[in-house]
């Protein structure tokens, strides 16, 4: 049985104050709930204050991004090693909004995914389609080579210490989400294309589902098989909102 994961992905959003109320409320708000678990990808600058407001909670934290490099001249970027020194378990990796914005290609997205990997952190592996993608029909092609991109490198079972998160790129943001029966068909199909190479590796892969994921309609995209969670933006900066996620994660 896989065990259902919400993450929280607070992107470019918060602030020293307001984190301290959001952290208390979801710490109280998901406080005693079983079966389900939790973490939250916040901004660099707030990883000291995540790790030290979480640590003696259920809720692990991570970063949203990190660099392929280990150390050296790279202004500007922050290293896996350095993660973990916050204490991070997870960190987001290729994240749509990377790769549409800042450029970050296939081979980018798996050198970042290998070197969490190597410092010990669980990468959220990203993928998903463009609604012109999807009208086009090839929305399996885009996942599976963007699964591909990884899985080159390490094979499925480096897959056995990561997280799947599909994004479809059109319900991001937008207050349009797929519905459960869409989101499923492509779970389905990332589970089925990783069990083509590794059944055991595909059968324990948490794949979470994201993009405009509330509480309202938390419940029915977790009833689906192959939906192991959400990759949570908006309605992370909301603790009500967040938690209620949360509680529909329940087993
Ligand atoms: P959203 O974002 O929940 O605001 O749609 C999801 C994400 O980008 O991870």
């Amino acid at each position: 049985m896989r065990e259902k994961l919400v993450a929280g992905n607070w992107k470019m959003n918060g602030g020293l104050a307001e984190n301290v109320v959001l952290l208390d409320a979801v710490i109280a708000g998901v406080a005693g709930l079983r079966g389900v678990q939790s973490t939250v990808c916040v901004p660099f600058p707030y990883l000291y204050q995540a790790q030290h407001a979480l640590r003696n909670t259920s809720i692990a934290w991570g970063a949203e991004s990190v660099s392929q490099y280990t150390h050296g001249a790279y202004t500007g970027e922050v290293s896996a090693a350095m993660l973990l020194d916050f204490g991070c378990r997870y960190v987001i990796v290729g994240h749509s909004e990377r790769r549409a914005l800042f450029g970050e290609e296939d081979g980018v997205v798996a050198d970042k995914f290998s070197a969490a990997q190597a410092a010990g952190l669980i990468p959220i592996l990203c993928v998903g389609e463009t609604l012109a993608e999807r009208d086009a029909g090839i929305t399996e092609a885009v996942v599976s080579s963007q699964l591909d991109a990884v899985v080159a490198r390490g094979g499925a079972e480096c897959l056995a210490t990561a997280v799947v998160a599909y994004e479809p790129v059109w319900a991001i943001g937008t207050g349009k989400t797929a519905t459960p029966a869409q989101a499923q068909a492509v779970h389905a199909f990332i589970r089925g294309k990783i069990a083509a190479m590794n059944a055991a590796v595909a059968n324990d892969l948490q794949i979470l589902y994201g993009g405009s994921v509330k509480a309202a309609n938390a419940n029915e995209l977790f009833s689906m098989a192959d939906i192991d969670g959400g990759l949570i933006g908006g309605a992370s900066l909301d603790a009500a909102e967040f938690t209620a996620i949360c509680v529909a994660a329940q087993s």
